[in-house]
């Protein structure tokens, strides 16, 4: 039986309709001081539930969505996954300054002290290679690559696709392959929050091709504007930003939308932009 959190009613439909499963009803609102209420209203006695929460703003989602899952386990069911197609918290997963929580291994701690196993999309796995490091419960991780390649061979002649670090290239070798084009992995530096610095490799040639950014995570937007800034200043044309977790808020996406020929994301964070649906791959 899929539960949905609230905002996730769409891709909990999909799931449910292509697992063949059934879909479970609870009430979740706010108290007027701001606490969350939950009741399930569906009868879980027995079944094997899951939720589909992407935790783009995982914050604001993190109590209730806790609050459900102890409520699916009070009313008697045997088993409480997490469907998250977008997983948070993997960015952090190392000091990089003396104080700094591990929130990468604390994130996950508390996730698997309330559900019994996980499945998400390209979890942002870098310094940590596998979820199952941080992870106790079992933690499937789907790859959206095919699927951006297979958009990719179908909208853009001639594409050649663009990393912007070290660790995009196992999304980014992935979408290439599928997509039937060559594929370059840029250096990233950063310097803060919104401040990144990319080293090019020579071999960085227009030929007639056009550019495809591939990347898991956009947030505010200025990695994939540094990679747009230093295409350009290479001749190559515009390019097309094709993501997996489009997490940027409007005045970003309104700016990769000018830098672009054209902005496409997986709708495993509902956005303006979802192209590529991934409801067949969390099935
Ligand atoms: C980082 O390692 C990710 O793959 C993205 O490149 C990054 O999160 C993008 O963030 P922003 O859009 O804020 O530059």
């Amino acid at each position: 039986m899929i539960f949905a959190m609230p905002g996730n009613e769409a891709m909990a439909n999909a799931v449910a309709r292509l697992a063949g499963a059934e879909r479970g009803k609870a009430e979740m609102r706010r108290f007027p001081d701001g606490e969350t209420y939950v009741r399930v209203l569906s009868d879980v006695r027995g079944k094997s539930t899951d939720i589909v929460c992407t935790l783009a703003r995982p914050d604001a989602q993190i109590v209730g969505l806790f609050l459900l899952a102890g409520a699916l386990r009070e009313w008697g069911a045997v088993h409480v996954r997490l469907i998250a197609p977008y997983l948070a918290y993997l960015r952090q997963d190392q000091h990089f300054q003396p104080g700094e929580s591990l929130s990468a291994a604390h994130f996950a701690r508390l996730i698997s002290m309330h559900f019994d196993s996980l499945v998400t999309v390209d979890p942002h796995l870098h310094r940590i290679k596998t979820l199952a490091e941080v992870y106790p419960i079992p933690a499937r991780a789907a790859q959206s690559a095919p699927l951006i390649g297979a958009w990719i061979r179908a909208h853009v002649q001639r594409p050649i696709l663009i990393g912007p670090d070290s660790e995009s290239r196992q999304w980014v070798a992935g979408a290439a392959h599928a997509a039937g084009g060559e594929y370059l992995v840029l250096e990233k530096t950063r310097h803060g929050d919104r401040a990144v610095e990319l080293a090019w490799p020579a071999t960085s040639q227009p030929l007639g091709r056009t550019p495809v950014i591939v990347d898991d995570i956009v947030s505010s937007g200025e990695t994939l504007a540094r990679v747009a800034e230093g295409l350009a200043a290479r001749g190559f044309a515009k390019p097309v930003a094709a993501l997996v977790h489009a997490l940027l808020d409007d005045d970003a996406y309104a700016k990769l939308s000018q830098i672009c020929a054209g902005v496409v994301s997986t709708d495993a964070v509902a956005h303006a932009s979802n192209a590529i649906s991934i409801a067949e791959l969390l099935v």
